[in-house]
């Protein structure tokens, strides 16, 4: 909530139109669709984990794809294109590319969670959606930790823009994937050795 107020605030009230003078209407979408993206989410993996609404869920995940499917395309064409940057400076950056594979990789983990929903596969559908919503996060904490400039300068300034995203996703990936290598209770064990 502190971040969206730090990040989101000045442009839902267009208090900073000034500081993205010419693309403030793309910048106000961009704040629209990530916050949507952010409680659509959320309010989905609530649902899930109550096992409750599912009608409901289903709605609000297609709110939720749609929004990010938008935001996933900007993001990516304006990382590839010269829109958002400064005249003459170079298009790829080390940012711009870490942005294009963020957003490359929502777009395959929100792809392969609806493919396995559509498939009748929940568990590994509800295990894309939450690395695709980790995703999400990580445009927050990109923000907040470009305000530390302690990290800001972890390699030479080029370290955090991917640890911002791929950090998260490592640590949701170990959460996920840990009761998966768990100890197998002894009768299991004997049962598979004779
Ligand atoms: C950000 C998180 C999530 C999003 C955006 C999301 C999105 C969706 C969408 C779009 C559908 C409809 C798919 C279709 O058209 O057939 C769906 C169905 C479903 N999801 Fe999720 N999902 C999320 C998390 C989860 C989790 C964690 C679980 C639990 C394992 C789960 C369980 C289900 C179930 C059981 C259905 C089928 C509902 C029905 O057929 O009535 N979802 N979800």
């Amino acid at each position: 909530m502190a971040a969206w107020w730090l990040i989101a605030w000045p442009v839902a009230t267009f208090s900073n139109v000034a500081s993205h003078k010419g693309h403030f209407a793309l910048t106000f979408v961009h704040m629209m669709g990530g916050t949507g993206m952010l409680t659509l989410g959320g309010l989905n993996l609530y649902l899930a984990a109550r096992k409750q609404h599912y009608r409901i869920h289903r709605r609000v995940g297609q709110g939720y794809l749609s929004f990010g499917t938008f935001a996933a395309l900007l993001a990516g064409w304006l990382a590839m294109t010269p829109a958002h940057k400064a005249a003459g400076a170079p298009v790829l950056t080390n940012m711009s590319v870490s942005l294009l594979m963020l957003a490359t990789s929502w777009l395959a983990c929100a792809g392969l969670g609806l493919r396995a929903a559509r498939n009748r596969r929940f568990a590994s559908h509800g295990e894309w959606m939450i690395r695709s919503y980790v995703l999400v996060w990580s445009f927050v904490f990109c923000r907040i930790a470009s305000r530390i400039p302690a990290i800001g300068e972890l390699g030479n300034g080029q370290a955090f823009i991917w640890l911002s995203w791929v950090g998260p996703l490592l640590v949701c990936e170990v959460l996920l994937q840990w009761p998966s290598g768990a100890r197998k209770p002894v009768l299991k064990a004997n049962a598979a050795d004779q």
